[in-house]
């Protein structure tokens, strides 16, 4: 069995003929993957996602950028306490989220997640924003992880967790060999997930912050977007363990 984790936005969705055909490739083949989505999404936007937006349902889903993670049964998630427990040690929200407002350029995403704050930023100034905030957590003495997608959007998470630990964490508990599992992605957020495991799918659109951080190293860079991506990276997976 071969576990996929993946992100959504962008990588599993973005074309819908990309996702019809993705979907139908698992659905045929569902016994032969464990599914799993990780994402920068909250459980409720998880939900928007596979009502209306035609995402098949997962076994198991790492939502808020990994801060959460999820397993799936009949449609109903329950949600890990254990992971919260592992990440919560570090964790202040209200001290992170006043060093964001501190740096004064930062427009608030709204959203109410337990272990991750969001926001909007400039793109062209990101690595100023990041380095000021940087000072801020030093000064609040805030131990927290920045992460940076798409220029626009900048998560704060406990200082360790990401998408990737999240993957790590999860598989383990579910005894998944991390040699049969496939990561996919497109953005900065998803960068965590390539330097946790060694097998990946990096799709045709992906940003430049993800290509570089691949490169140089064995995953699959995918020449189709989207979902078509994560298909053509997939077929090559499969292909390439039958044979060894
Ligand atoms: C999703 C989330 C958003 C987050 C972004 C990047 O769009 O809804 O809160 O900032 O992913 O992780
Ligand atoms: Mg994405």
């Amino acid at each position: 069995m071969i576990t996929l984790i993946s992100d959504i936005d962008g990588t599993i969705l973005g074309d819908s003929q990309g996702l019809f055909e993705l979907n139908g490739f698992l659905n045929e083949n569902r016994d032969k993957f464990f599914i799993v989505y990780a994402t920068g999404r909250d459980i409720t936007e998880m939900h928007r996602g596979l009502f209306t937006e035609g995402l098949i349902m997962p076994d198991a889903a790492i939502l808020s950028t990994g801060s959460e993670i999820y397993t799936v049964e009949n449609g109903i998630f329950t949600p890990d306490t254990e992971w919260e427990n592992t990440i919560s040690v570090s964790w202040n929200k209200k001290a992170a989220e006043e060093s964001a407002e501190q740096t004064g350029c930062m427009i608030t995403q709204g959203k109410s997640e337990k272990f991750k704050v969001s926001y909007f930023i400039e793109p062209s100034r990101a690595d100023e924003i990041r380095r000021m905030l940087e000072c801020r957590f030093k000064e609040n003495n805030v131990r927290a992880k920045i992460i940076i997608s798409h220029g626009k959007y900048l998560d704060i998470i406990p200082e360790n967790c990401d998408k990737g630990k999240a993957g790590e964490f999860l598989i383990k508990k579910l005894n998944k060999p991390a040699q049969s599992t496939i990561v996919a992605g497109d953005s900065e957020n998803d960068v965590d997930l390539f330097e946790s495991f060694s097998q990946g799918i990096v799709v045709g659109n992906a940003h430049s912050g993800l290509r570089l951080a691949a490169n140089n190293r064995d995953f699959y860079m995918a020449g189709a977007h989207c979902g078509y991506g994560v298909l053509e990276g997939l077929k090559y997976y499969m292909q390439r363990f039958q044979t060894v």
